[in-house]
């Protein structure tokens, strides 16, 4: 037997896995002391009502023998598909059932889509960035140009036409930085992608912050982008669902490559492999998508969004430079004093006692950088952003 060697490219541990060791060693050597976490974006507000009760009703379906069901439908249940059509026709973008899969949150499907790409491809990923996207391409042993993410680019790379590329990874709003691609910018890579017969892999899980109505929520609000891009979203900021699991991947009829539609090749790979989110999950999912379970959902978004506010003006009075926070729910700062990313992570872990995310775990370019999560309770933010204007 012989191990995937490409796993030994890869760093020891995922980023989120490396934060939780750190803190949980910090907390047995110091027991009773009380640590905020601002560091993995992780939801605190429970579920919206209406996905209360619709995942109740279904649990009592499930409890009848008249309305009990087994396996689903491959794709996902066409009550969640039609409901996310729905959605989608609100911002313009419109959507076949059939373009639409639902799976288990859009990291997963961000890895898995990788099944249908040929491991020769050379693949595009801006820096920083999520890290899902550089470990999931390590492990196939893909070829990796990164695009660098600056100051003086917003944190926005835009295509060189020097560079061929198979697969593109765009994340916008990003994560880790918050920064937002305007349509004309998005258009570029759009262009790009089509120039040369390349896809792009578009991560949205964040679309739902946006509040400036000039921006994109969806790559498909672009001309030409259903013949380039897939889109991967999730409920997990957008509704709560980090522990639920429940996201979607939109893969357009139009985007086809030698001739082969990627919808079939994604079909083909999920019925193989992956045996849908669970009834109960979807019934609240479709709840989350009803105009009455939609505003309960953007009161919860309102409070993360006012807790971004609190902590910008914090960062702002502490005269440290800041993005993120406006369309996104992360703030991107820069670390006081010249400190290194985990330099500036071990201060505050270790004199304020809050935990955030080193900006070195999302790329090279993340040195000297650290993110801040709005996704905390209140108390909480308000509390940790005392103890960090004490120190
Ligand atoms: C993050 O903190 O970047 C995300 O919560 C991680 C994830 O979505 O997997």
């Amino acid at each position: 037997m012989n191990i995937n060697e490409n796993y030994l490219n890869l760093k020891d541990s995922y980023l989120f896995a490396l934060v939780a060791k750190k803190v949980s060693e910090y907390k047995a050597q110091n027991p009773g002391k009380e640590i905020i976490s601002l560091g993995i974006g992780d939801v605190t507000l429970p579920l919206a009502p209406a996905v209360i009760t619709a995942m109740g009703d279904a649990v009592a379906e499930m409890g009848r023998g008249a309305t009990f069901r087994g396996y689903g439908e491959y794709q996902g249940y066409m009550f969640l598909r039609e409901a996310i059509c729905g959605y989608y026709g609100k911002k313009d973008v419109h959507l076949d059932k059939s373009e639409i899969f639902i799976g288990d949150g859009a990291k997963s499907d961000l890895g898995n889509i990788l099944d249908i790409f040929s491991t020769d491809n050379t693949v595009l990923i801006p820096d920083p960035v999520y890290p899902v996207y550089v470990d999931t391409n390590i492990m196939a042993g893909r070829k990796i140009i990164y695009m660098n993410g600056n100051t003086e680019n917003e944190f926005l790379p835009l295509p060189d036409s020097r560079i061929k590329a198979g697969i593109i990874y765009l994340c916008s709003p990003n994560n880790p930085t918050g920064a937002v691609y305007d349509k004309g910018r998005l258009k570029l890579w759009v262009d790009y992608a089509l120039e040369n017969d390349a896809v792009i892999l578009f991560d949205s899980a964040y679309e739902a912050f946006v509040r400036d109505r000039e921006l994109p929520t969806s790559i498909y609000q672009i001309e030409g982008a259903k013949r380039c891009a897939i889109e991967f979203c999730s409920l997990s900021k957008t509704a709560g669902f980090t522990g639920v699991r429940c996201g979607y991947t939109v893969v357009p009829h139009e985007l086809t490559r030698g001739g082969v539609p990627l919808n079939e090749l994604w079909l083909r790979r999920q019925t193989t492999k992956f045996n849908g989110v669970s009834y109960i999950v979807q019934r609240g999912a479709e709840a989350a998508f009803s105009d009455g379970g939609y505003a309960q959902i953007k009161e919860s978004i309102g409070y993360y969004m006012e807790n971004a506010r609190l902590i910008a003006e914090a960062l702002k009075a502490l005269g440290i430079w800041f993005a993120g926070g406006e369309n996104s729910p992360y703030i991107w700062l820069r670390c006081p004093d010249g400190m290194s990313s985990w330099e500036y992570f071990d201060a505050l872990l270790t004199r304020a006692n809050v935990v955030g995310t080193p900006g070195a775990g999302f790329g090279a370019n993340g040195e000297g950088f650290f993110r801040l999560t709005a996704f905390g309770d209140r108390d909480d933010v308000k509390k940790a952003l005392d103890r960090i204007r004490n120190i």
